[in-house]
């Protein structure tokens, strides 16, 4: 089952070696291992690579996915990235984060990200993190909702706030399918991106810490990079972006690689739409 969905196309795909600069034997951490297109493209250089992730479905998916003959040169970790430096004890050449979930995550039922899904809405990266997306719609506060929404760009957050706290007396909002509807119910009907997107979106970032995964790993790792070696942050959400930028101002042992973010060329667009929001930010240590 865990391998029916898809495999999931990252952003930048073909581009790591040439973006990374990456040479046989150069070290490589991918912190955001998902369905392992990237590390796969950084093993294929010749590379050796660290991976971690938070989510073991997504380790087996990639360990199923990744040719047999490049794992001898693999190392994976099933951690939280915020643990990264007490987790690896040296120094490598390229260090990777893809942010947000993979397709794998989004779209299969169990894991309860989808706006069509009638099981519960979970959207945990980490099974060990206590609250769900569901917990937070049943115990938070208007503003608390309104804020969270706000995080993600929504400009009906407080209107749609208040809607939840109201719907929620009469019955609980449990499934993707109830809240997608409520929302579709202030803002009408859609033509590209769904009506709900920021407001899964918002609940997603609550309920995984995003904001506080980024703020606590990015500063661990200029130490964890060599003279010359390059960090790279693929992020999808101008929010988690400014957060990206701002770490890469006040970082002395860092220069920035390109003023504005990369993003993917039109081909990569039109093969793969889902990337389209991708901001790529690209640093060297000094
Ligand atoms: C966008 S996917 C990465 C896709 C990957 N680059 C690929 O080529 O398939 C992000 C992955 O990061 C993982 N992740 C998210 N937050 C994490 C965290 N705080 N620590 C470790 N892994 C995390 C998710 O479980 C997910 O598998």
């Amino acid at each position: 089952m865990i391998i029916k969905i898809p495999r999931h196309n990252p952003a930048y795909s073909g581009l790591i070696a040439k973006l990374f600069n990456l040479k046989p034997g150069d070290l490589f951490l991918d912190l955001t291992l998902g369905d392992g297109g990237h590390t796969q493209e950084a093993l294929q250089a010749g590379a050796k690579v660290v991976s971690f992730d938070i989510d073991p479905e997504s380790i087996e998916r990639a360990k199923q996915f990744i040719p047999q003959n490049l794992q001898k040169n693999w190392t994976v970790v099933n951690s939280n990235m915020t643990k990264v430096s007490e987790e690896v004890n040296t120094n490598f050449n390229a260090i990777l984060i893809d942010l947000g979930p993979s397709q794998y995550q989004v779209l299969a039922p169990s894991r309860g990200f989808s706006f069509h899904s009638s099981a519960d809405l979970d959207m945990r990266l980490d099974k060990n993190l206590g609250v769900t997306a569901k917990d937070l719609l049943a115990a938070l506060g208007q503003k608390e909702l309104e804020q969270i929404f706000n995080l993600a760009d929504e400009p009906r957050a407080r209107q749609i706030a208040k809607e939840i706290v109201t719907s929620r007396k009469i019955s609980p909002i449990t499934t993707g399918q109830q809240l997608a509807n409520l929302v579709v119910k202030i803002k009408g009907r859609y033509k590209n991106t769904h009506p709900a997107t920021q407001v899964f979106l918002g609940l997603r970032m609550a309920v995984n810490l995003e904001r506080e995964v980024i703020l606590e790993t990015l500063p661990q790792l200029p130490e964890l990079l060599e003279t010359g070696g390059i960090l790279g942050v693929i992020s999808f959400h101008s929010g988690e972006d400014r957060l990206v930028k701002q770490f890469g101002k006040q970082q002395e042992t860092l220069s920035v690689i390109y003023k504005k973010p990369l993003k993917p060329l039109a081909e990569e667009i039109n093969n793969n739409p889902r990337v389209r929001s991708a901001s790529l930010r690209l640093y060297t240590k000094k």
